[in-house]
């Protein structure tokens, strides 16, 4: 049995003693069915020969962002789209330094920056480098922003010292890895929609209605979907931001073309997930030229655009709808009315203000659904959609049970 048949892992191998471990680790994943990329620094090629991991992986292994024969072959930032979980065996206290500070000054520590995928670091080091107070600081880092970390384990060390430092072996490395994959491909083969951003509401043909969402919440939203195996469609209201890896993008203008590009969409989905600002109302009629200033006061007649969430809710084989409630006060009386009057199976509450949940890179939930909630602390929006992805996986699948028995 294969039980990690076709996942893609990237291993990245530092400079340590221990890089000549990291073949068994190699060769318990191939034979595990797993598709393995080896990254190596320039500094470990020291200590393991590349050919050897090529033979092992039966994959050219990497090691420069400055190959063009490479790149050519599939680029860096591919390379971080394609790795469902990134693993570095040995991690040396230098590199740990250098993903906490998000330098990217080598291919491995460049790829890490660029992907979405789950990070494992096995730390091997000396055990004076690994109790020395940078490094603790560095893991608590990493750890804060949802790195696993596996050992080090208590032993021995190559410098004849006694302590923590060692890499842990290869097959608890290995079994931390199924772990993640078994944990991040929870919605593999499910359909996902995804709104994001804005819409804007014609006035006349340069003129609109609109709000300042950014897309940043809606677009890590479908990033954390795509690294659970989802097959994510993103409709995007107008925002400069580039598409994430593995996800088919509409971009659409108004809530009219929103809605449609969502029903067309819709067929075959299994979750609808809301993050758009979705304007409330468009003027009547958009004025077929530029308006002119010739009076002193303008009035604009705006009627209700269609509530989006509302009706795939209420659509017959609904998927499970996820909401987003923007509320300056009351937040959570405000999004248990939304969850109850949409018909939602769970939403997703954020404070706004002029300086809070619009446009800024940081944010904070408060997820409620039918019997339960969870406050999800202020952080960066990535990482807080990971949370929230994980919440909706928990609740998708309760409710898929319960359907089946
Ligand atoms: O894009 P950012 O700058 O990162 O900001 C993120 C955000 C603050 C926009 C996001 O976190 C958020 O709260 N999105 C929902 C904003 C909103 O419109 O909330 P609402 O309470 O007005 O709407 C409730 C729900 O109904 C939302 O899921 C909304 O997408 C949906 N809706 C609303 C109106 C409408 N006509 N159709 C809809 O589908």
């Amino acid at each position: 049995m294969q039980p990690l048949r076709a996942r893609r892992v990237l291993l990245g191998i530092t400079a340590g003693i221990a890089a000549y471990k990291a073949a068994e680790l190699a060769r318990l994943l191939v034979k595990d069915g797993a598709d393995v990329q080896v990254v190596m620094t320039r500094s470990a090629t020291q200590f393991i020969g590349a050919m050897t991991l090529q033979a092992i992986t039966g994959r050219p292994v990497r090691d420069s962002l400055f190959d063009a024969q490479h790149e050519a072959a599939m680029g860096h930032i591919e390379l971080a789209r394609w790795a469902e979980v990134i693993v570095i065996a040995p991690a040396t206290a230098s590199t740990l330094a250098h993903l906490a500070a998000g330098t990217a000054d080598d291919l491995l520590t460049t790829l890490c920056l660029a992907s979405t995928a789950p990070l494992l670091v096995a730390p091997a080091m000396n055990q004076a480098m690994w109790a020395h107070p940078a490094t603790q600081a560095n893991i608590g880092v990493l750890s804060g922003r949802g790195t696993q970390l596996i050992g080090p384990a208590v032993g021995e060390q190559a410098c004849g010292d006694q302590g923590a430092g060692r890499m842990q072996e290869p097959a608890q490395i290995r079994g931390a890895i199924h772990d993640l994959l078994m944990k991040s491909g929870a919605l593999r083969g499910k359909r996902v929609i995804v709104t994001a951003g804005p819409t804007r509401e014609a006035i006349d043909p340069v003129r609109f209605v609109g709000n300042r969402s950014s897309g940043k919440m809606g677009f890590a939203v479908a990033s954390a979907l795509v690294a659970q195996g989802a097959d994510v469609t993103l409709v995007a209201g107008p925002v400069a931001l580039p598409t994430p890896g593995g996800i088919t993008r509409i971009d659409v203008e108004s809530a009219d073309d929103m809605h449609d590009a969502v029903f067309t969409s819709l067929p075959g989905a299994a979750i609808f997930v809301a993050c758009a600002a979705v304007a409330d109302f468009r003027p009547a009629r958009a004025a077929e030229q530029k308006i002119k200033k010739t009076d002193e006061t303008l009035v604009v007649e705006m009627i209700r655009n269609p509530d989006i969430l509302s009706e795939v809710s209420a659509s017959p084989a609904r998927p499970f709808c996820v909401g987003f409630a923007a509320e300056t006060h009351d937040v959570e009386n405000y999004a248990r009315g939304k969850l109850l009057a949409k018909g939602l199976d769970m939403i997703a509450a954020n404070q706004v203000s002029a300086s809070q949940g619009f446009e800024v890179d940081d944010n904070a939930l408060l997820v409620l659904w039918e019997g339960g909630q969870q406050r999800l602390p202020m952080q960066s929006k990535s990482r807080l959609a990971a949370q929230l992805v994980e919440l909706i996986v928990d609740r998708f699948n309760a409710q898929t049970a319960t359907e089946d028995s």
